[in-house]
């Protein structure tokens, strides 16, 4: 027992010991870069955001008015929770006072929010899910937080053409995990590596660093109850897993924990397009592109069946796409199905003339 208490000790003396925090590590991944004091301040904030919004979440179900729906619904028609609102405000306190970021772009509202006192200082944009997965919030489940960071470019007569550009616009983007501990995943585009909230430091510590995710993995992350509203290729792919030895289902209703155990383990995640809504449910700017940025940096894929996440050019700031991520050879296995349904398409067309 005396043993394992000293083996116990040593092992956090050691974590302690080369402890790296969140805004060192940024630091250090974009040494000679002129935008690395600004991403690590802009990353700082993001932390800052996390852990004021985890705080709630642990409490929630003790304090007045952090479970249940606003009685609102969002641009796109979705009831908005009471915790979305609270997060969607928290982001942006965490960044009026920072300098650096002008512009906010969320999920929650129908315009950006502008911080004209901070362009002098910085021209960047922060673009953000604040609550991802808020259907588990009531039921104290995984939720998260993804975001984007983009430069403006020209002048923004309030309508934010800029930001419908495609993913390699971003200079960074990454997601919050709240779920038994808080973690934050980050990438500027050298690598991808995690961070775990420290409760006791009220600091994100470095768990992970250059994470790669597996060529392949055994998980399929996908709301089956959609089965009956799919394209055929999609019911294909599903059946083709059913007879096939190795997969196993995984969803959360949380996209980020859903990407997440992904990431770590591999495997693959789609939110295909439906009958009521072929574009699916996923947004581009906040979700789509923000995981894409991500996943291709630690050597997965992200596509929307034909197309590379990366690629697709928004029309309107919440346009949504239809997602499939993760793992290389279980993307390109989705993808396969869909083209080839596509080929026989095209060829019954020819065919009749
Ligand atoms: O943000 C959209 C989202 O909440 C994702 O987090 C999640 O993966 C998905 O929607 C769940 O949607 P559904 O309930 O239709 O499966
Ligand atoms: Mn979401």
């Amino acid at each position: 027992m005396a043993d394992l208490d000293q083996q116990d000790l040593d092992h956090e003396y050691a974590l302690d010991r080369d402890c790296t925090t969140l805004s060192r590590h940024v630091l250090q991944q974009m040494q000679s870069s002129v935008e690395a004091q600004d991403l690590s301040a802009i990353m700082n904030r993001v932390a800052l955001a996390a852990k004021l919004i985890a705080r709630r979440l642990t409490r929630a179900g003790l304090v007045e008015d952090a479970l249940g729906f606003t009685g609102r619904t969002n641009v796109q028609g979705e009831s908005v929770k009471k915790m979305d609102l609270y997060a969607n405000q928290v982001f942006i306190s965490a960044f009026q006072q920072s300098g650096l970021v002008c512009r906010l772009a969320s999920e929650e509202m129908e315009n950006p929010y502008y911080i004209p006192d901070n362009c002098s200082i910085g021209r960047y944009s922060l673009l953000y899910d604040p609550i991802d997965g808020s259907s588990n919030v009531d039921i104290n489940l995984n939720v998260g937080a993804i975001f984007a960071i983009r430069q403006q470019e020209g002048e923004d007569d309030g309508t934010a053409q800029d930001l419908l550009q495609n993913g390699h616009k971003q200079i960074a983007a990454g997601y919050v995990l709240y779920g038994p501990s808080t973690m934050l995943i980050y990438s500027v585009g050298t690598g991808v590596h995690a961070f775990t909230l420290d409760p006791s430091l009220g600091e994100f510590i470095l768990a992970a660093e250059n994470i790669q995710i597996p060529a392949h993995g055994p998980v399929y992350s996908v709301n089956e109850g959609n089965f009956w509203q799919w394209e055929e290729s999609i019911r294909d792919y599903i059946r083709y897993v059913h007879r096939h030895e190795g997969y196993t289902a995984r969803y959360s209703g949380a996209l980020v924990g859903d990407v997440h155990r992904i990431l770590f383990q591999g495997g693959v995640f789609l939110y295909p397009g439906t009958v009521k809504k072929p574009e699916g449910k996923i947004r581009l700017l906040y979700e789509s592109a923000p995981l894409a940025f991500l996943v291709e940096q630690a050597g997965g894929r992200a596509s929307t069946g034909t197309e590379e996440i990366m690629s697709v050019v928004p029309k309107q700031l919440h346009d949504r796409t239809p997602l499939i991520i993760g793992s290389k050879e279980d993307v390109a296995l989705v993808e396969s199905f869909i083209q080839e349904h596509q080929r026989d398409q095209r060829e019954r067309l020819l065919a009749s003339g």
